[in-house]
């Protein structure tokens, strides 16, 4: 994954900040873990507990499980990238806010979304003087991590998450694209074939995704009153039931008069791909006005559809990542879940 990202900002001197007194430590521990070539020739993949990170972002995972505390009332947003990340957390933001805001007043009208849910891995150790950060009343975080590098803090707390994921040749796609929107030359972007060869290796941020997503469904078969378990393709077909159920599951389920009255439909709609895509924040070439970032609020939007790989990727390729998914979900009950 490249990290939307960029640290070398002067109006923030790091040395002055908890990550940067950590840093020289993280990095020399880093420099003893394997590296793998990346996507980009200047991006390589390292490997830690069994998953693949480009540099910063494992050290932003370092200092996440050394320092990050969660509290019993946060909410984690959990995925692995270009899964529905952006989505839910605009769904979570305005659940949980509902009530403090007037509908004109929403967040999310001049925010993006992941202004107002930070990750515990980005914005936690690189930029922890944003507003969201500094307001201790904000309960929503969110990650990539697998289920297995999660801070400790967050099992023992017993807070609750929920965990989206989305067919994984759509997942490929969207992060292949995705990665040609940087604003910064980051040096060139392997082809979509070696890209894909190795995302079916296991090579990529977080990867491997399946072992991602699996990390997860073990953690909720073990745990199902602590995280929910979410899929994009489902959910885009009929978003009403997932939404009520994910208040519901956050603590702040609608009541009989807000159903009445159509505010599930609302905050359905408020959220949705062709209304977030087309409000101010995230229109245009507009950047996120919390902290830098190599991606323009209008990358995390692209089609929003389930099943564009079809626009992509050759039988060949459909039936390698297919295979692997059967084989690997084979016998988890993941297969079916959402059918
Ligand atoms: P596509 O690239 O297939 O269009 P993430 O938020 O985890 O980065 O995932 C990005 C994917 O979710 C992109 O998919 C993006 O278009 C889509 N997306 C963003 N906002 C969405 C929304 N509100 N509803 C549905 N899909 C959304």
């Amino acid at each position: 994954m490249e990290p939307a990202i960029e640290t070398n900002s002067s109006k923030h001197d790091q040395t002055e900040t908890e990550f940067g007194k950590n840093k020289k430590r993280y990095q020399d521990l880093i420099a003893t873990f394997p590296h793998e070539k990346g996507w980009r020739p200047k991006a390589p993949l390292i490997e830690y507990g069994g998953h693949w990170f480009i540099q910063l972002l494992l050290e932003g995972c370092l200092h996440a499980q050394e320092f990050f505390q969660a509290r019993p009332i946060d909410f984690l947003v959990c995925s692995y990238p270009k899964t529905g990340t952006t989505w839910l957390k605009a769904l979570t933001s305005a659940i949980a806010n509902r009530s403090r805001f007037e509908d004109s007043s929403n967040p999310l009208l001049k925010r993006n979304p992941h202004e107002l849910v930070p990750f515990i891995e980005m914005e936690f150790p690189f930029f922890p003087y944003i507003d969201v950060l500094k307001d201790k009343g904000n309960t929503l975080f969110a990650t990539h991590l697998p289920h297995g590098l999660l801070p400790e803090s967050i099992s023992k707390s017993g807070c609750k998450m929920v965990y989206i994921w989305r067919d994984p040749k759509d997942t490929f796609i969207s992060m292949w694209t995705f990665f040609q929107k940087q604003k910064v030359d980051n040096g060139p972007l392997n082809s979509l074939e070696e890209s894909f060869d190795m995302f079916c290796r296991g090579l990529s941020g977080y990867g491997p995704y399946l072992d991602h997503v699996l990390s997860y469904w073990k953690a909720y078969q073990e745990n199902p009153n602590q995280i929910l378990f979410l899929k994009y393709d489902t959910m885009k077909s009929d978003p009403f039931p997932h939404v009520k159920k994910l208040a519901e599951f956050m603590g702040y389920g609608f009541t009989a008069e807000e159903e009445k009255e159509g505010v599930i439909e609302k905050v359905v709609s408020l959220c949705s791909f062709e209304t977030l895509k087309n409000l101010e924040p995230n229109i245009g070439e507009k950047d996120r006005e919390d902290r830098p970032c190599i991606y323009k609020t209008s990358a995390y939007f692209r089609k929003g559809n389930v099943g564009d790989w079809q626009n992509y990727l050759t039988p060949e390729m459909v039936a390698r990542i297919d295979g692997l998914m059967e084989e690997k979900f084979k016998g988890t009950g993941l297969l079916e879940f959402g059918k």
